[in-house]
Order: C-alpha cells, then structure tokens, then sequence
C-alpha cells in the first residue's frame, strides 16, 4: 500500500504519469465521474484549512466517490486525548483512504504506520506539504510547459512555509532549476533544506532581502504568506507581515512571461490590484490542485480508468 507523505514519494517518472493523469483528467473529466463510487475519503484536519481540505473532498466528489471528516482538532476526539495512532486505526474501518493535517511535524507519517488505508499528508507543521507541491508542479508544467530550466523565487516566509520546502524538495529533481530565496533575515530557509537539499546537490541558489533586484530574474515567483501560527510572539509577526507587498509597480520589473504563484491564502502580500495581471496564476492554481488530487487518489486506491 502507498501513502504519499513526503514529495519524494514518487519518482520523476511516476510525478510525469500522475500529471498526465491529472492532465487527461482536466481534459476529459466525465470519463472519471464514477471511477470512484462506493469509496470514502475521509479527511482528518487538526489544523484550520479552506482549500486543501475542500479540494481533496471535491477531488473524491468529482470521481463519483463520497466523503467524512473533521474539520478541527477540538471538533475530534483528540480533544480527549485520543492519540494520531489510534484515531487512524479506527478511521481505517470507515474510510478507503485519508487525507490528514496536523500542526505537529511527523503526525501523517505516525497514521501511515499504523494505517491500513493510504495517507496523504495534507500539512504537517512548518514540515512539508507536498500535494501542494503536486499542484503547483502540475501549475508549472501546464503553464510553463516544462519544469526544467526555470529560475525561481520563493518569496516571504521561507522559515515556516512548508509549501515553500516541499516545492525546493521537489524542484531539486529537474534540471537547469536555480533559486533565488528572498526573505528577511530572521524567516530564512532552515538549514535542514539549504543545506541537506541545495548545497548537497550543487543546486545554485542565491539568498536575498529585495524583491525589487530579484524580479527581472525570475521565470517564476512563488509569493507566501507570513506564517502567523507558527510564531513564538505577536510583535515578530507584526513587523514581519508586510515586509513584501507585490503590487503593479514591481510587476513591471518582471517578464512578461513570468508567473505569480501562491499556495493561499493571501493576507497582504499580494495586493488585490495584481489579480488581473495575465501573469496571475494562483487562482488557476487552485483549479489545479483538484485535478492533481483526483489523480492521486485514483493512483493510491489502484483505480484505473481506461
Ligand atoms: C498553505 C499551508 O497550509 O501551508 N495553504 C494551503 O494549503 N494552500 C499555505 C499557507 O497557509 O500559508
């Protein structure tokens, strides 16, 4: 049985065969409207979530499949302090997979070793999140055509943003990537990613604080948000939460072809006025994300569809 709980779960060549399901999926998508009916996907969030726990249930519902769940840690039995292990024993009973969110780093991997239905990690802590990254590989190679060869800028709170270290993991993979990392000093990547993913694979990358001097560079900007959860004290984040605004002037320093992503929510770091820029991607990326979803799930239950 399979889980996904790191991005590095699958291959380049599975990621390549999961996309293009995702792909076909986009296209042709009455062909997959039953390929799951009968099944369950049961989602287990502990920790807020609009997107990535409504499109995994539209991705089960779209297949034709049926969906339960919490939607937070105090609605659950963790409240009475019921353990990840034991929770996910007894939701094996229930579902036929699980898509699970926790604030704490490691909790999916702790499901998926006492599981006997596949999980999807679906956030855990500052750690990783990679059916985010799913979707915005699935984003990238849809818009840009490819995911090689691209410069790319990882903007905001690179510290805490586990989207951000779930997408270096990942991109670390192709070929001709090269980063820009831009951020205040204290919400740098951890070294455990600079360090262990970039240095180790030569990876060239460079850190910097001015979004202006990156943007003429970039083939891709990848905007987060200041991670306000994840902070020890408010005044941190309140001097942190704006230190980049993306707006219509410094669009202007960047390629007419580069694209602006975004994992969402957004707080200020976009301003709303960049929402009509051609190069605005981050709203198509979420219609991505059900795509890359639905082909998961297929992939993990073993449904095929011819
Ligand atoms: C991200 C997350 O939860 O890490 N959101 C999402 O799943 N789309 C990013 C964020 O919350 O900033």
């Amino acid at each position: 049985m399979r889980h996904l709980i790191s991005p590095l779960d699958f291959t380049v060549e599975e990621l390549d065969t999961l996309m293009d399901l995702a792909s076909d999926i986009e296209a042709h998508p009455e062909k997959y409207a039953h390929a799951c009916a009968g099944k369950k996907l049961a989602t287990l969030f502990y920790e807020p979530s609009t997107r990535t726990r409504l499109s995994h249930e539209a991705a089960m519902l779209n297949l034709g499949g049926q969906v339960l769940g919490f939607s937070s840690a105090d609605s659950s039995s963790a409240a009475k302090g019921e353990s990840v292990a034991d929770t996910i024993r007894m939701i094996s009973c229930y579902a036929d997979i699980c898509a699970i969110r926790h604030p704490k780093e490691g909790a999916p991997l702790v499901a998926a070793m006492h599981a006997s239905i596949p999980v999807i990690n679906a956030g855990d802590g500052g750690h990783q999140h990679p059916t985010q990254t799913l979707t915005d590989l699935l984003t990238i190679r849809s818009l840009k055509g490819r995911l090689s060869d691209l410069t790319i800028g990882l903007c905001g709170d690179l510290k805490f943003g586990r989207t951000v270290h779930s997408l270096i993991h990942a991109l670390s993979r192709y070929t001709g990537i090269r980063f820009v990392l831009i951020s205040p000093e204290e919400l740098r990547l951890p070294s455990y990613v600079r360090d262990d993913v970039l240095k180790k694979k030569g990876i060239p990358y460079e850190e910097v604080a001015s979004l202006d001097d990156a943007m003429p560079k970039l083939d891709i900007l990848y905007m987060t948000r200041v991670q306000k959860e994840r902070f020890f004290n408010e005044e941190d984040y309140v001097r942190m939460k704006d230190f980049y605004i993306l707006d219509n002037e410094k669009m202007k320093a960047a390629k007419p072809d580069m694209l602006v992503l975004h994992p969402l929510p957004r707080v200020n770091e976009i301003a709303v006025e960049v929402d009509s820029d051609p190069r605005a991607a981050y709203f198509r990326q979420v219609q991505y994300g059900v795509y890359i979803r639905m082909a998961l799930i297929l992939t993990l239950l073993e449904v095929k569809v011819c």
